[in-house]
């Protein structure tokens, strides 16, 4: 797979076969993802991998926690308010969203039970949480996404799919109760790791973008 098929290919996965996630496998993805750059090649990345009975005992807390223990936001999400073209864009996601699954929005309670369903990968038999030391900045927190990415793409190429999810942020205290993760450490993101459900509707979204030239400006290469 060249790099082109797997940014092609890579897309948010939400909803995982139980099928086991090839340790092995997660271990050459995460090793050939430390090849990311970063700023003064500083590589600020943290990474806690977790499967088995860890998970299962995580994925029970934040069952019996989730709406009922109140989050510890690590950061905030999204600037609040969150401005034109953003916002309309992120509406337009979880709209598409929930058109495939068939929740409409008055279905308040459908739609949070949804959510919760991050709080259990997805379903998926693996996940890494991703995290660095609290005086980092916003050009180390980049360098965080390098990482994310590649790693993303490097486990499609060992048949594997993958979701990133920044929302395990908002349960950092419940998380540290399962991984070692130091309290000198921001949680940044999760991401959810197994072979795809193709049955599960989820799975049939694909996500928009706004069209380049909402994005770029070019200068100087018509001369
Ligand atoms: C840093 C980061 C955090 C994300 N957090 C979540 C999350 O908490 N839950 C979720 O369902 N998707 C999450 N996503 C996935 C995005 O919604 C998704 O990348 C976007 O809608 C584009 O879709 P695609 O990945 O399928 O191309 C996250 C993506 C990134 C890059």
């Amino acid at each position: 797979m060249d790099v082109k098929e797997a940014i092609l290919r890579r897309r948010s996965v939400r909803g995982f076969l139980p099928t086991k996630v090839d340790a092995a496998a997660l271990k050459r993805a995460m090793e050939h993802a430390n090849r990311a750059p970063s700023g003064g090649n500083v590589q600020p990345w943290h990474i806690a991998a977790i499967a088995g009975a860890p998970l299962a005992a995580l994925k029970g807390a934040m069952a019996e926690s989730y709406g009922v223990v109140e989050p510890e936001p690590e950061y905030a999400i999204y600037p609040s308010p969150l401005p034109e073209p953003y916002r309309s864009r992120r509406f337009a996601n979880g709209e598409q969203l929930y058109a495939h699954l068939g929740i409409p929005r008055e279905n308040k309670a459908e739609r949070l039970r949804w959510l919760g369903w991050n709080y259990q990968f997805f379903g998926a038999p693996a996940a890494v949480f991703i995290h660095t030391p609290r005086f980092m900045g916003a050009p180390q927190w980049s360098d965080l996404g390098m990482w994310m990415q590649s790693f993303m793409l490097l486990l499609l190429a060992e048949g594997l799919q993958s979701c990133a999810q920044e929302c395990w942020s908002r349960y950092p205290h419940i998380v540290r109760r399962f991984v070692p993760i130091p309290d000198e450490h921001i949680l940044f993101a999760a991401i959810a790791i197994g072979h795809a459900d193709e049955t599960a509707p989820a799975n049939a979204l694909r996500a928009d973008r706004a069209p380049l030239a909402e994005v770029a400006t070019w200068h100087g290469f018509a001369d």
